[in-house]
């Protein structure tokens, strides 16, 4: 495989796979001293589009940690502000001999429309609405770790589902796994389309919340909100914020998951947030170790991880 576009078209041993893989990259993370000579000589490029401070700041992490050398480009300050293309953008990028391109655009498409054109491998940090298949993969790692094999657990994502690129990724990758999902949602930002995801959908958050092993709130979009927001903020809030209370109703002890930014009293309560449910800073761990595993699995060509 050189790319890695989505968890739609990813295989379960494949997902397996990158999920060992990262085990063994988080141990090296967690030492004191983590650097590896493993991909020295390769050139790993971010190029972000839209705005990021997880998922960019963790690949360079990542890449580092393995010995790569990564750059970023600053899109506002590049030849794209003059009109350059996508297209000659990354041609021009392939020109300087990078071994692997990250990228996060708002067209979703976009990642595989450079996979079909390059040949260094690509990387999905997000396009548009459609996948952000290492958010999904971080999610289940964190899942994983807390709660063991996730088949026949249910896992319930509430909120702005429409614009959600992790609600979409994490619907695929959870269901290979034999996870239960349901989304959750006001009927604006839960589009009858996303049923051909296969999984349980419903507009009464405190009805599906019984039995939920982990709740994954996800951030209000209100960049990408075309007119003005209905529900209103205060509306959503009530109707489909996570506090204590409504957590309680799940009847269980529950991880609370959010892919970040969060929207501090809005999608969740600031006593959730920084509560001992929640597993948001461990996510954000777990997504080096994740890139760490998926830049290795990608450029690591036959170089073993030097223990
Ligand atoms: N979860 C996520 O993609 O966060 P960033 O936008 O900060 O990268």
């Amino acid at each position: 495989r050189k790319d890695i576009l989505g968890l739609e078209d990813m295989s379960v041993d494949d997902i397996r796979h990158i999920l060992h893989t990262a085990k063994v990259m988080k141990e090296i993370l967690m030492r004191p001293i983590k650097k590896l000579p493993t991909l020295k000589g390769k050139s790993v490029v971010n190029v972000f589009y839209e705005a990021s401070t997880r998922t960019r700041t963790s690949f360079e992490m990542a890449a580092k940690v393995l010995g790569a050398d990564t750059t970023s480009i600053a899109i506002a300050q590049s030849s794209v502000s003059k009109g350059e293309s996508l297209y000659d953008t990354a041609k021009t990028i392939q020109a300087m001999r990078a071994d692997l391109v990250i990228l996060r655009h708002p067209s979703s498409g976009s990642a595989k429309f450079l996979a079909d054109i390059l040949d260094p491998g690509v990387i999905n940090a997000g396009d548009g609405q459609h996948e952000h298949p290492t958010q999904a993969l971080l999610d289940i790692f964190t899942m994983e770790e807390k709660l063991g094999a996730l088949d026949g657990k249910n896992v319930v994502i509430v909120g702005d589902v429409l614009h959600s690129r992790v609600a979409r990724s994490n619907a695929w990758g959870l269901q290979k796994l034999g996870v239960n999902v349901t989304l959750v949602g006001p009927p604006t930002l839960l589009p009858v389309e996303m049923e051909g995801l296969g999984v349980k959908m419903t507009h009464d958050l405190n009805g599906a919340l019984p039995g939920a092993d982990v709740v994954m709130a996800l951030r209000l979009q209100l960049e990408r909100q075309k007119s003005g927001l209905f529900p209103s903020l205060r509306e959503y809030s009530q109707l489909y914020g996570l506090t204590t209370d409504r957590l309680k109703k799940t009847g269980k002890e529950s991880i609370v998951l959010h892919p970040g930014p969060m929207n501090r009293g809005v999608e969740i309560s600031d006593d959730v947030a920084d509560g001992v449910q929640a597993l948001i800073e461990k996510q954000v761990t777990n997504g080096v170790a994740i890139r760490m595993a998926l830049i290795y699995l990608l450029i690591g060509g036959s170089s073993n991880v030097v223990a």
